[in-house]
């Protein structure tokens, strides 16, 4: 059995590494809390280390996007797919020029616009007070009536943030759900003059974007070529052409509901119920998938262990979806597959996630280079106090790992190029 002492895998620290980004949250990359966001110094270490200049970068779980914040850093043509048709609009934010904005006037003209947005979300009253409907109506219908592509992307975070915050969604929970602490927040809000709080909160965050927006700036972006493919499936989806490097985070077994997390913040932009609905479906691990042929030991090991259906069927939906699209995608990848998973649990076991990709692809045909360990430290890690599925406490996601594969050189082209 592998150990922790396994000489393929060793500890770093990928926040110490890395020169060029002085902090996990600098710049663009703290704008937004997106769940499970991987933070930029893991991108910038595989980079630094592996890539050759003019190498392109594909991240087919891209989340907020931050490998192609750090890919167009570096310098690489980029492209980004995902489930949540958020990261359109929050890469957009992260990418767009530095804003010439007056926020104040903004603001000024924010409170006393007419317009009127009601997203289409009949279940929106479990979330907000009535008082604050029809101010958020007020709030949104600006911003959507807004023609000016940029005073739009520097207030989209501002209002989605405060949005929630002015909700009876837990910010604390990376899930959309209301709690006692919740309710409490909200007795505060309405016991004072919260229309005033929330403009102010609205701008203080513009201001946090603008100051974001800048840092960013500061760290050089270059005029690379990018392709954003938001609202997608990847299970279903090829490449339409070869790229250099693959790099993702999927999903971490159960840890996390992008779309359920998202719903309240698609709703504000405009998104419709069904739209919603459909992509919830989607969402891996919480769907059916084709069954595909997973390479690895520790796969059919645990497996044989799992005694509950449910747990099988959300454990095979789980390795079937991503290893069925990574494998799938990896024959258009020339150079490397960085692949980036924390520890998870299913009912309280350990699922050595890791382990089963890296057996997995070595299977086909690449070169395991070695895992790269890291403590996390500073990410407001998710977590139900309470596991709702199984009722039992959530362990903390402690370490996050880097596996590195390298396309093996089939012997016959690598004998040619020495003896040509
Ligand atoms: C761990 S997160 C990626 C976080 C990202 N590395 C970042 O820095 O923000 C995993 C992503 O997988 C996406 N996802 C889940 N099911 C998907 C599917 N069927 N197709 C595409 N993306 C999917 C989720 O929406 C989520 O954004």
């Amino acid at each position: 059995m592998e150990s922790a002492r396994d000489p393929r895998k060793r500890q770093i620290s990928f926040r110490n590494e890395v020169r060029g980004i002085p902090s996990t949250t600098y710049g663009a990359f703290g704008l937004y809390a997106y769940p499970a966001k991987f933070i930029p110094q893991v991108v910038a270490y595989a980079l630094d280390e592996y890539a050759d200049p003019g190498m392109t970068v594909f991240d087919p779980f891209a989340g907020y996007g931050t490998t192609g914040v750090v890919a167009g850093i570096r310098g690489h043509d980029y492209e980004l797919w995902d489930l949540n048709p958020l990261l359109e609009v929050l890469h957009k934010v992260a990418t767009m020029k530095q804003p010439r904005q007056d926020v104040d006037r903004l603001i000024t003209e924010m409170r006393y616009s007419c317009h009127e947005f009601i997203p289409d979300w009949p279940n929106r009253t479990y979330w907000f007070p009535e008082e604050f409907l029809p101010f958020l109506y007020r709030a949104w219908g600006f911003y959507h009536s807004l023609e000016d592509e940029e005073a739009k992307l520097l207030l989209t975070i501002p209002l989605l943030k405060v949005t929630r915050f002015f909700s009876l969604d837990d910010l604390y929970r990376q899930k959309l759900s209301r709690s006692p602490r919740s309710r409490k927040r909200l007795d505060r809000l309405l016991r004072g003059n919260w229309q005033e709080r929330f403009y102010e909160k609205v701008r203080d965050e513009a201001y946090a974007v603008v100051r974001g927006i800048a840092e960013h700036h500061g760290l050089s972006p270059k005029p690379v070529r990018r392709t954003v493919r938001a609202g997608i499936d990847t299970l279903t989806l090829d490449l339409a052409k070869d790229m250099d490097i693959l790099i993702t985070s999927p999903p971490y077994l159960q840890a996390q509901e992008y779309i359920r997390h998202a719903k309240m913040d698609l709703f504000w932009l405009g998104y419709p119920q069904a739209v919603i609905r459909d992509l919830n479906k989607k969402e891996i691990p919480y769907r059916d998938v084709e069954p595909c042929e997973v390479q690895s030991d520790t796969y059919y090991r645990i497996r044989r262990q799992i005694e509950e259906e449910h747990l099988l069927g959300t454990f095979d939906a789980y390795f079937w979806g991503i290893l069925g699209a990574l494998t799938r995608l990896q024959r258009k990848i020339s150079s490397y597959l960085f692949l980036v998973v924390g520890q998870a649990t299913l009912r309280g076991r350990p699922v050595p996630i890791d382990d089963i990709f890296r057996q997995h692809f070595t299977a086909l045909g690449w070169t395991h280079e070695i895992t790269l360990v890291d403590t996390i430290v500073t990410r407001r890690m998710f977590f139900y106090d309470n596991n709702p599925a199984t009722g039992l406490k959530d362990k903390r996601m402690r370490t996050e790992s880097l596996v590195v594969l390298k396309k093996t050189i089939p012997h016959r082209v690598r004998m040619s190029c020495l003896h040509p």
